[in-house]
């Protein structure tokens, strides 16, 4: 199965140019499966929540009319972000489209630090998606920092973890060896590039998108400050075996009457 990601650089608030340079990324590029980042058209630094809203979307928008788009000319699933619009509320979302068909959304459920000024945080469970014939979960960005986002997942039968990022510390990238080894999953982090400097803040957005193997083995890793795509080749039936040996079972071995949760 071929897997991977874009880097982007996206300007904030310019969706139409930030789609644009998405779709010179992916000129020529055949897939099943792409990952966008978190936010990728919109940027992330919002300074309030109109202007978070005047960015947002309902699941059939401009976004997920790109995606489909680009779904089309490459082959393949598409996941990336966007802020959805539900009523008066607005979530930190990532869509999953095939073809024409939006498949699923996932609503960010962790939410990082003003995040919580703007969006509501996630009201639905993790999910997986079945595409043919393999299972996609989703998660974005500072999930990463709680275990039961990727073990939610891998309980739920998760081949591999879209996550969509926009990351802003130096520590996810080593933390995904670990979330994809202790659940036996490969994960796609995308990442975007780029400063942001907007009211109080200013985000340096790290870069280093990567592919994680099964086994905790980084498979792709992009430059920290340069558009980047990587398609690379896997093999998704590894994650599906749980056994570390003959006596150990990740998920077997689980000892849910003496955790405290
Ligand atoms: C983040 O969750 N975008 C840091």
């Amino acid at each position: 199965m071929k897997v991977g990601y874009v880097q982007n650089s996206p300007l904030f608030g310019e969706k139409e140019k930030n789609f644009a340079q998405i779709e010179k990324l992916i000129d020529n590029i055949q897939a099943d499966l792409i990952v966008l980042p978190e936010l990728f058209a919109t940027g992330y630094t919002f300074i309030s929540k109109e202007e978070a809203l005047n960015l947002a979307e309902k699941i059939n928008g401009d976004t997920s009319i790109f995606l489909q788009q680009i779904s089309q000319k490459t082959g393949a699933i598409i996941v990336g972000g966007f802020v959805e619009k539900e009523g008066s509320k607005i979530y930190n979302s990532s869509m999953m489209i095939f073809k024409e068909k939006i498949i699923g959304t996932y609503r960010k459920i962790h939410l990082y630090n003003k995040e919580k000024m703007w969006f509501s945080p996630g009201n639905k469970q993790f999910m997986i998606y079945e595409v043919n014939n393999v299972k996609i979960g989703i998660m974005i960005c500072f999930d990463w920092i709680f275990p039961e986002s990727a073990r939610s997942l891998a309980l739920l039968g998760a081949d591999i973890i879209a996550h969509s990022a926009n990351l802003v510390l130096p520590y996810c990238q080593n933390a995904m060896k670990t979330r994809c080894l202790e659940n036996h999953v490969f994960a796609i982090t995308a990442n975007r590039i780029g400063t942001e400097e907007r009211g109080k803040d200013k985000f340096i957005f790290t870069g280093a998108s990567q592919i994680t193997a099964f086994d905790g083995e980084v498979l792709s890793s992009a430059p920290v400050s340069e558009v980047f795509v990587d398609i690379i080749d896997i093999d998704i039936k590894a994650a599906r075996n749980k056994s570390l040996n003959e006596f150990n079972n990740l998920f077997k071995d689980r000892r849910q009457e003496l955790y405290k949760l």
